[in-house]
Order: structure tokens, then sequence, then C-alpha cells
């Protein structure tokens, strides 16, 4: 049988990997500025959470959502207490996509309203209604197309007010800091603006941290530098470092009934050891102070750059706008200097999203790199 060829591939095969690192079949060392797609937040095969994962399946690794689970509850309140949301419930899935795909039904089910208010470049997953509200008509098939969606320019409080104003969208789904699309974000203004009419039109804001969350920006999660309380809040990838976990954290105005939500894998005995181990050296190993000490770093170093248009982002999550596509210079940094970085839909912008892990030598190995290119 052969693979649905659907992923262009690079040309590494990576076999094993340790924090920052990862090694091909040949030993060839790599740095990961990438994570996997932003999903490696403690390091590459951290020790707390090997031995968290191990020491869990030797116990007990799946049981269905019928019996009590305590390490859900565990999580639950190790969750509150790291991120702050305080009174939040918690809903656990196993991806980015299906963590917006319940936000957006839960929306629905709460105000009883079907459409959907996203921005221009988003990006928030495959599945049914988080691909509708993906701005990208590529991805969308027919089959999802009948879902109704606006798109509207982010910082644009206008053209949401007037959209909200109809009454029958359910649900307004943002990133506060795009990720694919490419780092794009707005003004604290604007996201106090989009709190409060979705207040007034009795519309439920989503915070999209599937890609931001899980102390990426040096908050646990972007949001929380603009001061606003979401509805819900999707989150997934750096949950659980590789272990495909995702979740909702759902404010205290909406109520839950047996039913309203369900999954056969989320929440399992293993995603729930692997997510609290990384919240464990979240907090142990004072990462989210760490992302914004380096990103300091980085951004000071960055200025030096010939070429570059704009330094995006915030915190570990930061992309690079050149005033050239960077296709090639990617291929360059990967094969030649072996460092392996991210693109996004802006051809001209390298996306950063490292382990939260990483230390000023390895942005320092970067910085050697591109010079080395660019002058
Ligand atoms: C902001 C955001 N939301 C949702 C998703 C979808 O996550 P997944 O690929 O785990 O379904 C992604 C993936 O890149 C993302 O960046």
């Amino acid at each position: 049988m052969s693979l649905f060829n659907v992923y262009p591939l690079y040309n590494v095969t990576p076999v094993k990997a340790k924090d920052v690192y990862v090694y091909d079949d040949k030993d060839v060392e790599y740095l990961d500025l990438y994570g996997g797609h932003a999903v490696i937040s403690i390091g590459h095969s951290h020790p707390k959470y090997v031995s968290a994962i191990s020491n869990q399946v030797e116990k007990l690794g799946f049981y269905s959502n019928a019996i009590q689970n305590p390490l859900q509850v565990e999580l639950a309140d190790k969750l509150e207490e790291l991120s702050g949301c305080k009174d939040y419930q918690l809903f656990l899935c196993n991806s980015g996509a299906e963590a917006n795909e319940n936000a957006l039904k839960l929306a629905s089910f709460h105000n009883g309203k079907h459409k959907i208010l996203a921005f221009k470049n988003s990006f928030h997953g495959r599945t049914s209604a988080a691909v509708v509200a993906t701005d990208n008509p590529k991805v969308v098939a027919p089959i999802n197309a009948q879902q109704e969606v606006d798109f509207v320019d982010l910082g644009d409080l206008v053209s949401v007010e007037t959209v909200l104003k109809a009454n029958k969208t359910c649900a307004v789904i943002i990133e506060c800091i795009q990720g694919v699309g490419g780092l794009d974000q707005s003004t604290t203004e604007f996201y106090q603006g989009l709190d409060q009419l979705c207040k007034q039109y009795n519309t439920a804001l989503i915070a999209d941290e599937v890609q931001s969350g899980f102390g990426r920006t040096g908050d646990f999660f972007a949001f929380q530098k603009h001061n606003i309380a979401p509805d819900i809040i999707s989150i997934a990838k750096g949950m659980g470092n590789g272990f495909p976990v995702g979740g909702i954290l759902i404010h205290p105005s909406i109520k839950a009934s047996f039913g309203l939500l369900g999954t056969t894998f989320g929440g399992n005995h293993l995603a729930c050891a692997a997510t609290l181990s990384v919240l464990d050296v979240i907090q142990d190993q004072n990462l989210m102070q760490n992302a914004f000490n380096i990103s300091d770093y980085f951004i000071k170093k960055a200025k030096d750059l010939p070429n570059l248009k704009a330094i995006k982002g915030r915190g570990l999550m930061l992309g690079l706008e050149f005033d050239f596509p960077i296709l090639e210079l990617r291929k360059t940094l990967i094969f030649k200097h072996h460092i392996f970085t991210g693109g996004a839909k802006n051809p001209n912008l390298i996306r950063i999203l490292p382990p939260l892990t990483i230390k000023k030598k390895h942005i320092d190995l970067f910085f050697d790199a591109l010079h080395k290119e660019l002058n």
C-alpha cells in the first residue's frame, strides 16, 4: 500500500531527538527552531515526560469516558493554577481542529445561532466547522461549504459589529497571534472591543490558542496580554509535547449537560499523564520566563539582519519577514546549516517556533547561519 501523498516532504528522516536537537538516520544533528509545527514545548524526550508516559502506560493506558478518571480532575486543577483561568471547565479531545470544532458547536448549542465570524488569513484546522472558519478555499470541500462564515480584516471592529448586529452569529473565532497566516496581531484596543461586542450581541468569543497557548508567548495564553475573558479557549499542540491531545476551556456561564459533547479517546489516561508532565516542567523550569527572555534576545539580534522588512509575533512565536521569498533560504538552513525553521502563508516569512527550553547559544547559531547566507 502506498501513502496518500498529501505532504510535500523534505528529504530528512529524524530517528531520535533530545531537547532542541533532532538527529536523522545518518546521525546528523539538526537544531529544531520549529518544534514540529509548535508542538514541542518542553523539549524533545524530556526525561520527566518520558517517565510520566512510561509509568502511566504500565499501569493503565486507556479506558473510556464512562468511568472516573482522577487524572482529568488533576489536569483541570493544574491547568487552572498555571493559566490563571479561574472557574473555567475543561473538555478534553485529541487535536486542534477537534478543539475548535467542539468550541464552535458548543457556542451554537449555547446561543442557538448558526453563523461564524472569522478573520482573514486565519487557520483553525480541517474538520467540518473549523475548516470553513479557515481562510483558505483550497482546503474547504463542497460538503463543508454550506456552513456560513463571514471573514473580516483583523482589527476591523466596524465590520465585526455590522455582522454581529444581524444576530445570526454564534461565535467569533480568533487567533490573537495568527500562526499559519504569518504572525500578524492587532491592538489591545481591538481585542477588548471585540470582547465587548461579543458580549453585547450574545455571541461567543473563542480564543484559538492551539498554537499560541501553553506558555509559548511568555504568557500562558496570548489573549491574556489584552486582559479579555473569552467564552471558550481552544488548546492542543504544545499541550502534549507531541502526544496527541487537545481541549477547550469553557467559561462558567456555559452549562454542561450529559451527551452535549463526547469522544472516545479524548482525555485518556496517557494523554492526561503527558499533559500533566508538560505543565510540571513549564512550572519547574520557569519556561514562560525563558520564552520572554529569549524572545527579547532574538528580537535584538534580528534588528541587524539585511533584507528584513519586519519582525512579527511575540514570545517564542516569531516571524522574520524578508523582502524576498524565503523558500530557498529555508532549504539552505536545513541542508547546509542543519537548522529547522517554518514557513507561513506569507511566502516571505520564516516562522520560528522552538521548544521553550531554547537558550541564547542556539539563537546565536541561527543568526550566524543567516548572516552567512544574507551578507
Ligand atoms: C491556530 C491553529 N488552530 C488549529 C490548528 C489545527 O490543529 P490540528 O492540526 O491539531 O488539528 C492549527 C494547526 O496548525 C493552528 O495553528
